[in-house]
């Protein structure tokens, strides 16, 4: 099925990427946040993306005016009904996205594909909460949306190879490669980064090395382009503890058991950038 129309739930750091993305694509964007503000402030973050990238003379301004023309925030979810293809990007916390997928499937038409860009979690069970889990999809994006080449497109027992065919379409439109991969948790990426974030905690936890010169050597030694504290800033240290926490629960391996570290800076509401304050200080 083409897709013309795409809704979107959720406007964290995800959710405001991935419109920018579709509607740089040409695609009709419905991005429903839960709170007025919330979706205001996306508007807002998506006007200063795009003025920043005319100033840049990477876009036009006829062409700034039109990608936002084509996104719609709304507050309300029944507002999607008419959209081709749903992303959800809400909190990576699967009883929140399995009530979500529940709400979806009432509210959306009988061929629209719903996707979650979920990280780590079960597709196949949120699937299972809809009456189409033939139509059921990951599309997982990566951090930041706009800048970053790559969509896991992922395949649960129940998806249907008209619904793969879809999902990597949209990826493709969205001037992304696409691979796919079967739902096991963390994917492809997940699975391979997490050990190592995870480590880089514990490394800085036991007092091997600062902060600074773990990144500092992952950068100068790897050619990484950040270190890992500050990708775990970037990604979230509530979403790496939620994505750690998936990848334990499947395979019990002891390299995915988040280092104590960084449960502690959740509980302390350090989430990294977002909270502007994490591994490494935002505030100022
Ligand atoms: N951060 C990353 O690097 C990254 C990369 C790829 C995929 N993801 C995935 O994208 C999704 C969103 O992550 P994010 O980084 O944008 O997080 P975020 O914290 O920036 O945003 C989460 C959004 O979910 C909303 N929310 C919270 N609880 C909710 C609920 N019960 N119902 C509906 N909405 C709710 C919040 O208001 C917020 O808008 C997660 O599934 C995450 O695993 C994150």
């Amino acid at each position: 099925m083409a897709v013309e129309r795409v809704g979107i739930v959720g406007s964290g750091i995800m959710g405001s990427g991935i419109a920018e993305v579709a509607a740089k694509a040409g695609l009709d964007v419905v991005l429903r946040s839960r709170a007025q503000s919330s979706a205001d402030a996306m508007i807002a973050g998506l006007e200063k993306s795009l003025g920043r990238q005319v100033e840049r003379g990477k876009l036009e301004e006829a062409e700034r005016d039109a990608v936002l023309g084509r996104v719609r925030a709304v507050t309300d979810l029944a507002e999607l009904a008419d959209c081709d293809l749903v992303v959800e990007s809400i909190i990576e916390d699967l009883a929140a996205k399995k009530h979500l997928f529940n709400e979806l499937d009432r509210i959306c038409r009988d061929d629209t594909i719903l996707a979650t860009n979920t990280s780590t979690l079960p597709v196949v069970e949120m699937a299972m909460e809809t009456g189409r889990p033939d139509r059921v999809v990951g599309i997982h994006f990566f951090n930041p949306a706009p800048m970053m080449a790559l969509v896991e497109v992922v395949r649960c027992i129940t998806t249907s190879d008209a619904t793969a065919d879809s999902a990597r379409s949209f990826a493709e439109e969205c001037g992304k490669h696409a691979v796919l991969v079967r739902d096991q948790a963390g994917f492809i990426v997940n699975a391979l980064l997490f050990p190592y974030l995870n480590n880089a905690v514990r490394l800085l936890d036991a007092g091997v090395a600062s902060r600074d010169d773990i990144d500092a050597a992952m950068k100068g030694g790897c050619n990484f382009p950040m270190g890992p504290l500050e990708l775990l800033d970037l990604v979230g240290l509530d979403t790496s503890l939620a994505i750690l926490d998936a990848l334990y629960a499947e395979f019990r391996d002891p390299n995915y058991a988040p280092a104590p570290l960084l449960r502690r800076m959740v509980s302390a509401e350090r989430y990294g950038r977002k909270s502007r304050q994490g591994f490494y200080d935002y505030r100022k």
